[in-house]
């Protein structure tokens, strides 16, 4: 494959290393939440959710994904059933208590999901009233988080109650960004809302990293924008850069992680060095 940067100078225009393996754990717990958003549809959020739980799963760490998006995409994508469930939804309504009751193991080793599905669209005009709505998530995941060691949210594609919630949950957010022109436009917004987050709902939250996805490093187009992006946001661009692949609608379709499905491909590759990266910047246990 043709790529513009010399060999050792990565897409993001920093030395390419390789991150350390991952010392296995002692123990397990509690687990650092982090909420992988963006409101932006289609910019892998999802995809990141599943290849980056696969990932630290294989690297031993206990993973729970939550479906957070009504599309169910992640419980698809992870080829678990989202109809007749007890879903997310159901515990933020509290019509379901106790939030194991609805994990779901999937057929990767250590990492668990909680669905969701069409319901979940209902829940911002139900919550709407609620007291401290915004942090009915948060209280939620307090049940589970003393058995796993990451709990990634998937969210979904807007800046409603839902990603609020999410982003009160959390201790970290993970922005993946599409590597086109219009993908910068609504960064500042994204970021605009975790500040109000911040100083409102949430002091600790941080923010983990902004990976860089669909990549093409064969466009100039490409390449200039993860330029303006690390011109723009610096450190807080991860060294790892996620390519575009046709192997990623293919694994989608298959309902499992490239990281199973094509084991050997350069996208599952770069996922697992996305995994070492966040465990080297203490993002993940
Ligand atoms: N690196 C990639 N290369 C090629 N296709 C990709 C890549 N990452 C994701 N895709 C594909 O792009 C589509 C959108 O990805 P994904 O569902 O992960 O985005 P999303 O941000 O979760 O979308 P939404 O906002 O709708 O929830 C999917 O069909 C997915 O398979
Ligand atoms: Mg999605």
């Amino acid at each position: 494959m043709v790529t513009a940067a010399s060999p050792s100078v990565g897409p993001t225009g920093r030395p390419i290393r390789s991150f350390p393996a991952p010392a296995s754990l002692k123990g397990h717990g509690p687990a650092r939440i982090i909420a992988l958003c963006n409101q932006k549809g289609g910019v892998g959020k999802t995809t990141t959710t599943i290849n980056l739980g696969a990932s630290l799963a294989e690297s031993g760490r206990r993973v729970l994904a939550i479906d957070f998006d009504p599309q169910g995409a992640l419980s698809a994508g992870l080829g678990v059933q989202t109809h007749d469930v007890t879903t997310i939804y159901d515990l933020l309504l509290g019509t379901v208590k106790d939030a194991a009751s609805t994990i779901v193991h999937t057929s990767i080793a250590g990492l668990d999901v909680i669905p969701a599905n069409i319901d979940l669209s209902a829940a911002e005009v139900h919550l709407v009233n609620e007291v401290a709505r915004e942090q009915i998530l948060a209280r939620v995941l307090r049940q589970v988080t003393g058995e796993y060691d990451v709990i990634l949210i998937d969210c979904q594609p807007s800046l409603g109650l839902l990603t609020v919630n999410a982003l009160t949950a959390a201790h970290g957010v993970l922005i993946p960004l599409e590597c086109e022109y219009f993908a910068l436009r609504g960064v500042a917004l994204l970021v605009e809302t975790i500040d109000k987050v911040r100083d409102r709902l949430n002091p600790a939250i941080t923010l983990d990293g902004i990976l860089a996805t669909m990549y093409d490093g064969r466009t100039l187009h490409a390449r200039e924008v993860l330029e303006r992006v690390v011109d723009t946001f610096g450190d807080d661009v991860l060294e790892t850069v996620i390519s575009r692949t046709v192997k990623f609608p293919d694994a989608s379709v298959a309902g499992a992680p490239i990281i199973t499905f094509a084991p050997e491909h350069q996208a599952a590759e770069a996922y697992r060095q996305l995994a070492r990266e966040l465990i080297f910047r203490g993002a993940v246990a």
